[in-house]
């Protein structure tokens, strides 16, 4: 594994991802609505985090695998799950499975944080059998997270050599990466709600629950608290409840 990736694992490993897992639940509803797995399909839900997706799809009676790259968040999903769910560490773009040997491959704001979205998509396409179905989400470019991100860039330079998370949230560039190895491409826009009684409740949410803020602000520096004003005042400019609707693409597409 290389130090980015091991660095990767150590994040998401980091911080107590259960509150931002229950947030992220209507988002692995819509994915596994729109694949509705079959009995006798082999669901995989890549960048599985603690099994959202999983949990759901094994609950259509079909075999699921879960890979993610943080060894904590494979013992909290393994936990969860019980023997319902196989879970394997392992990088989305070397994936720990045979060719050819998965129905339906998944991914919730997951495969949009591997650094080389070429190869990850490559790994997907090998592991699922021709015809198999891929369904992913990833936040619009225009959306509640996108513009969070953008203003954290301004407290805290992004790392060239980080994943571009966010160009997953571009449709005409989400496209144009699948089509190499998918077809029957659809993509709808759909929102999970984002709110808060006060924005300072969500920011103290971030600091119990995302691992990501917790590294922005540790890298903002002596900027950390004015990184959090500004995402406060961001999110609710008059001070009052945060009530956004945060968009997010889901894309389907059949493995060629
Ligand atoms: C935002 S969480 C989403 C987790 C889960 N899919 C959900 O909906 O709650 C992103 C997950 O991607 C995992 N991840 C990041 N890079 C990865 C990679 N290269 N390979 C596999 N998993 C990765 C992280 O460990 C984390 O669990």
């Amino acid at each position: 594994m290389t130090d980015g990736k091991k660095s990767a694992a150590q994040l998401w490993g980091s911080a107590d991802y259960s509150g931002l897992a229950k947030r992220l639940e209507p988002a692995a509803d819509a994915l596994v609505d729109a694949v509705a797995p079959r009995a006798g399909e082999h669901v995989l839900d890549v960048a599985a985090g603690t099994g959202n997706v999983a949990i759901r799809a094994a609950a259509c009676g079909v075999k699921v695998t879960a890979v993610d790259i943080a060894p904590r968040m494979v013992q909290l999903g393994r936990e969860r799950t019980g023997p319902a769910v196989e879970w394997i560490e392992g990088d989305v773009e070397d994936l720990p499975l045979p060719d050819n040997t998965v129905d339906v491959a998944l991914s919730a704001f997951g495969v949009i944080f591997a650094p080389r979205p070429d190869v990850a998509l490559a790994q997907l396409r090998r592991v699922l059998k021709p015809g198999g179905r891929i369904a992913l989400t990833a936040w619009t470019t225009d959306g509640y997270v996108a513009q969070r991100a953008r203003l954290i860039r301004l407290f805290v330079p992004p790392d060239p050599a980080a994943a571009d998370s966010l160009s997953w949230g571009d449709p005409e560039i989400l496209e144009q990466r699948l089509a190499t190895e998918f077809t029957g491409i659809t993509i709808e826009r759909l929102a999970v709600p984002w709110h808060f009684d006060s924005p300072q409740q969500m920011t103290s949410f971030y600091e119990a629950h995302s691992a990501a803020y917790r590294a922005a602000k540790q890298a903002a520096g002596d900027r950390a608290q004015e990184m959090a004003a500004a995402i406060e005042q961001q999110a609710s400019p008059d001070g009052g409840p945060v009530r956004w609707e945060s968009t997010y693409l889901l894309v389907q597409a059949l493995a060629r």
